[in-house]
């Protein structure tokens, strides 16, 4: 069988960490080859390898059977690879053309830069995606799901042979999954080969033709996909089987702890609700219906208009994140990039923000308090990281929201806003945060949970809200049994 490429025996770590161990890696041409694991399991690294960004400390690398030399993400990119990070890379205040083009207009060939042309190029590659799109747009000014089309057309117009693709739907909408696929699957057919990153199980076998299997750094298993099921896969992800929990409901009345009523903003209207203690409450909605605009507007993120929020039965104003952390109030934001880490702060000094003054006696900070906390919630959410030194930005995804999570938990928070909480999260790690979330509202810790999952939801919460166009438009009382009624009223926004 002839590969296109071939990554043989590839082994890398960093300062404390063997991110990979003799991995061996390799794809046909033209194949939708799926890589999966769990969060910090070396996908990323294994793909920053082949794409000249991280050097291998040992192993090789085939193309067409020819081994080839990448030490620089300009090798990677004359080798036809390119890549679609986990983060994207687009700069949010140039044009869409103009970010396809970055790197390959700033020496052009007679010295100007033809943007006439440019624009035209950058309209074809958006045509062959089967997109009209103005390549004059701000990057800014777009949905999420352009945003990850226009990562694509950057990469197409390096005339790449292999695109990989980074959990490229992790935020994206339903609709603009699918988008995507018809788009993967468009490139397939012009025999472009494409290696895919997700945690969303069901996707690969909506798209993939094989899948390999990472665990702890070593490769577990490549299968076609059509030979291996959905608990096979999770079983080689995470080395055992997984024990489905479900939601055991506690119907009793609850002291009431958050009510806010008839809140109003320009992405919200007349919204109104009650949190009882250790109440989970759901908020489900179509992309845009005002989740996440809701969920700032109560943690003072974003101005109200009108209304007004209650704690414990009294009236308070909280017209900053700041006045919200002091009532007791934590989120775990939607984004976590731009506002749940600071990136180059370590893992302790990140998960200890919001807490210093706690820890800290007469200016001292608590050291030996704060290691030992640390250590604590380190192992409660299995945060996989060498060291609570290390900066943030050396974990993998998942590991960055688990630490996230940790700091409010350490913060011990009384209400808790989860946006999209489990996004870029593995499948045992997801049932693990499901737990914690169990765990902390039968101790009395108060939930709001804004998801595009419905069955995060239904495994988490008392009642689900669905709301549509900044409106809460039904409540439902023991979601679980309403699945089909709760996605209806989500469409049809009554
Ligand atoms: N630059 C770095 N410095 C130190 N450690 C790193 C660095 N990059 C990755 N690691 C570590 O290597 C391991 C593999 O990380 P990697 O990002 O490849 O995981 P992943 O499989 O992509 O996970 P996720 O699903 O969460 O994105 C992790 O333990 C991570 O913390
Ligand atoms: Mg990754």
């Amino acid at each position: 069988m002839s590969y296109v490429l071939e990554m043989k025996e590839i082994t890398k770590s960093f300062p404390g960490v063997k991110a990979l161990q003799n991995v061996n890696f390799s794809v046909l041409p033209g194949e939708i080859h799926c890589l999966i694991g769990a969060n910090g399991a070396g996908k990323s690294t294994l793909m920053k390898i082949l794409s000249g960004v991280y050097e291998m400390d040992e192993g090789s690398i085939l193309l067409y059977g020819k081994e080839v030399k990448i030490t620089s993400p300009a090798d990677s990119k004359e080798n036809g690879i390119a890549t679609i990070y986990q983060e994207l890379s687009l700069v949010e205040e140039l044009s869409l053309a103009e970010n396809i083009y970055l790197g390959n207009y700033l020496n052009p060939k007679g010295g100007f830069i033809k943007w006439n042309e440019l624009n035209n190029q950058a309209k074809d590659l958006f045509s062959l995606l089967g997109l009209s799109l103005s390549p004059n747009l701000l990057v800014k000014e777009v949905s999420m799901g352009l945003k990850q089309m226009t990562e694509i057309a950057k990469a197409l117009s390096t005339n790449c042979k292999i695109i990989v693709m980074d959990e490229p739907s992790t935020a994206l909408s339903g609709e603009e999954i699918n988008k995507l696929f018809d788009v993967i699957r468009l490139l397939k057919k012009q025999g472009y080969t494409i290696i895919y990153i997700s945690h969303k199980l069901d996707e690969l076998y909506t798209i993939g033709d094989r899948v390999t299997v990472l665990r702890n750094g070593k490769w577990v298993v490549t299968e076609e996909l059509k030979n291996v099921s959905q608990s096979e896969l999770i079983e080689h992800i995470i080395g055992r089987k997984i024990e489905k929990q479900t939601k055991q409901y506690n119907l009793e009345q609850k002291e009431e702890f958050l009510k806010v009523s008839n809140l109003t903003n320009k992405n919200i209207k007349n919204v109104s609700f009650t949190v009882g203690k250790g109440e989970t409450i759901g908020l489900y909605g179509l992309v845009g219906s005002g989740r996440t605009e809701l969920l700032r507007a109560i943690y003072g993120a974003d101005k109200l208009i009108d209304g007004e929020i209650f704690i414990n039965g009294i009236k308070k104003k909280i017209t900053s994140p700041k006045n919200a952390v002091n009532e007791g109030m934590g989120l775990v934001p939607e984004n976590r990039k731009t506002e749940g880490i600071i990136a180059n702060l370590s893992i302790e000094a990140n998960a200890f923000l919001p807490s210093l003054n706690k820890y800290s006696k007469s200016r001292f900070l608590q050291q030996t308090k704060i290691g030992e906390m640390m250590k604590q919630s380190i192992e409660k959410l299995k945060i996989k990281a060498p060291d609570p030194k290390t900066e943030i930005r050396n974990l993998s995804g998942g590991n960055q929201q688990k630490v996230i999570i940790s700091k409010w938990l350490i913060h011990q928070s009384k209400l808790l806003l989860f946006d999209e909480p489990t996004q870029g999260i593995d499948v045992g790690s997801k049932d693990e945060i499901y737990k914690i979330m169990r765990d902390l509202a039968s101790q009395g810790t108060s939930i709001v949970v804004a998801s595009s999952e419905i069955d995060e939801l239904l495994a988490i919460c008392d009642r689900v809200l669905v709301m549509f166009e900044g409106r809460v438009v039904k409540e439902f009382l023991s979601p679980v049994s309403q699945k089909s009624e709760i996605l209806n009223s989500a469409v049809s926004g009554s």
